[in-house]
């Protein structure tokens, strides 16, 4: 059967539109702009109203390139392209625009601008698609603000529970719900609406790679095969207060010495060369009274145990928890250990990276295979629905923190990966749906 001209063709016949680096920077500029710090960094974090002004920005700029765009109940941003076919579950691609405090510039904003570019071209190329595209911004990205992160993707995959709703607060001791509440978000129709299958054929993720492998190799493209996943913890060590002066070293239960003994006892563990692939890292700690002449009476750490094997991820957690146990009880400081939350690695599916493999090798793109040590969206959504990602190179690895960059040449590669990786499963899926 003859394909109209309008309908994806595959890669040789058809165009290979250049993505607009010009444009590219200019919005990346103003995401920069966005809940700036005075390094260079960015601090817009999960449900706060710098997270929801940037949501509206990419909605302007979806609306402007030709979508319709819907934010639902949880803050997800979603500009959908219709196909020619309607009915048909959509391919979509995205991320997220919250950071952490002081984070980068890139981290998130790169896979949402990278798939808005995607949308631009299609739309100055002329092209229909089978499938409806979707652009999906998410919501809440980054676990700094309440411990776990994904709460957007997780909240339209069923993995959001109505007790974390209120479990879950952060440093002030804001509910999650209530945070969102603030931000004018629907939290409790959470449940109502859940993405499977039917609405979606696939999840594809462009994203800064966070660490230093791909510069090292000279590789400007990773396809990523599994996501760790991660156990957080919070350990609550309680001592005693006391006067700093006052108090014979002997007698003393000190809370931050218990810590620090703790924090090395961690490391200690994720270093056990047996171990290979685990990471553990203690991130945060208050202390209280937290004043130069006190004892302190209180610590509180949190903990986050990331691997890409399961088993070694909670095995790894719960001796975090017993090591914790042992210092408590030697020093004689009460210990709680309370979990935060808990995600399995991801292995993501072979057929869909294998498509956008050869989409790189068709466009003489070099690339090379690797798991991602970071979290992401993709690893939520490919509990329901098949995701892939697409790294591109991060300068000296950099990542949460103002020194993160990539440049526009590896972010315009990023672009033009994904741009194709969409026509070809546009044309793939239909084929396999009959429809081509
Ligand atoms: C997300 O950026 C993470 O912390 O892995
Ligand atoms: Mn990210
Ligand atoms: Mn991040």
């Amino acid at each position: 059967m003859l394909r109209e001209p309008s309908v994806a063709a595959p890669i040789g016949e058809q165009a290979r539109p250049t993505p607009n680096l010009g444009r590219l920077q200019a919005d990346l500029q103003q995401f920069a702009e966005l809940g700036a710090t005075a390094d260079s960094g960015v601090s817009r974090l999960a449900y706060t109203p710098l997270e929801r002004e940037a949501h509206q920005l990419i909605a302007r700029r979806m609306r402007d390139a030709g979508l319709e765009v819907r934010v639902d109940p949880f803050g997800n941003t979603i500009g959908v392209r219709p196909g020619r076919r309607a009915g048909t579950a959509a391919i979509a691609s995205g991320s997220h625009l919250d950071s952490v405090p002081n984070g980068g510039r890139f981290d998130g904003t790169v896979g949402v601008l990278s798939a808005l570019e995607v949308m631009r071209l299609l739309r100055e190329q002329g092209l229909e698609t089978e499938h409806p595209l979707w652009l999906v911004v998410f919501a809440a990205e980054e676990g700094a603000r309440f411990g776990a992160p994904c709460l957007g993707s997780k909240a339209v995959t069923g993995l959001l529970t109505s007790d974390d709703l209120t479990r879950l607060r952060d440093a002030q001791g804001i509910a999650l719900g209530e945070a969102m509440r603030g931000v004018g978000c629907q939290p409790e129709t959470l449940g109502r609406e859940r993405w499977s299958a039917r609405d979606l054929a696939a999840f594809l993720e462009v994203h800064i790679e966070q660490a230093r492998v791909l510069e090292t190799e000279g590789r400007p493209i990773g396809l990523v095969d599994g996501i760790a996943g991660n156990t957080r913890v919070r350990l609550i060590v309680s001592g005693r207060a006391d006067h700093s002066g006052a108090t014979p070293m002997h007698l003393r239960r000190d809370a931050l010495a218990a810590a620090a003994e703790i924090i090395l006892g961690v490391e200690a563990l994720a270093r056990d060369p047996r171990r290979r692939s685990t990471v553990a890292t203690v991130g945060r700690i208050e202390i209280e009274p937290n004043n130069l002449t006190t004892v302190p009476g209180r610590a509180v750490l949190s903990v986050d145990v990331r691997d890409i094997d399961s088993d070694r991820q909670r095995v790894t957690a719960r001796e975090v928890a017993q090591l914790a146990y042992r210092v408590g009880e030697r020093r004689a400081a009460q210990v709680l250990v309370e979990l935060i939350t808990d995600s399995s690695p991801a292995v993501l599916p072979i057929w869909l990276r294998q498509h956008v493999a050869e989409v790189c090798t068709e466009l003489g793109i070099d690339f090379r295979v690797m798991n991602s040590g970071a979290g992401h969206d993709a690893a939520v959504v490919a509990r329901v629905v098949p995701a892939a990602m697409v790294f591109i190179p991060s300068r000296d690895g950099a990542s949460h923190s103002p020194q993160e960059s990539s440049s526009l040449a590896d972010i315009g590669r990023g672009v033009e990966v994904l741009y194709h990786a969409v026509l070809r499963l546009d044309r793939v899926l239909a084929e396999l749906e009959g429809l081509g």
